[in-house]
């Protein structure tokens, strides 16, 4: 569905789909130039990062292999604790590879720089990051990441693999959700 199907429960369109492909184009141009000549693993962090990963993995004029791994949150309850639980672990021995993490965004920074920690541990050869979005002013880690499509605020967004209670993940558009949606 596109924004326009549920204006309803929006408030603004924060990125369309068109831009959104746009953008995936322009960073699989970098990382093909970037990574010539080298075996390339995209491993992709469930639920969010789906919808990033099948199109940006699509745009890419090259062969690569694709991983998944799912994680949580936990510990004193709350999401920004910092600790994360391995939900689906990778199947790939990540020794010598060069791992691009892709995501669809970058809050807190929390789930990434405990995912690289974990990834550097098992001798990956590099390990770069891939992020549709990325909320600056949410940070609370500096996160390093090679590849960000798009800086936003921190309002609630969802779509494009994003969801509030699983609901939105299939909006083509990246869209601020209205609060009478969640309050
Ligand atoms: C989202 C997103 C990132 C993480 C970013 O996942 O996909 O993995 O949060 O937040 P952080 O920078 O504050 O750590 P979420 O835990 O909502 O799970 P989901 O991908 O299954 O929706």
């Amino acid at each position: 569905m596109r924004a326009a199907d549920i204006a309803d429960q929006l408030t603004t369109v924060l990125v369309t789909e068109e831009q959104i492909h746009e953008k995936l184009d322009e960073l699989a141009r970098r990382v093909e130039v970037d990574y010539a000549g080298k075996d390339l693993l995209l491993v992709g962090v469930l639920k969010g990062a789906v919808m990033v990963m099948a199109d940006f993995a699509r745009a890419l004029r090259r062969d690569v292999t694709i991983d998944w791994m799912a994680v949580s949150s936990y510990g004193a309850g709350t999401k920004s604790s910092g600790v994360v639980q391995i939900r689906k672990d990778l199947d790939t021995d990540l020794h010598g590879k060069h791992v691009l993490i892709v995501e669809d965004i970058i809050d807190s920074g929390l789930t990434l720089s405990w995912l690289l920690e974990n990834f550097a541990s098992r001798g990956a050869e590099s390990i770069e990051i891939l992020a549709l979005l990325r909320k600056p002013e949410a940070a609370k880690v500096e996160i390093d990441s090679r590849y960000v499509g798009f800086d936003i605020p921190t309002d609630f967004v969802v779509g494009y693999g994003l969801d509030y209670n699983e609901r939105y993940r299939n909006l083509r558009d990246v869209a601020v959700l209205a609060p009478h949606v969640y309050s």
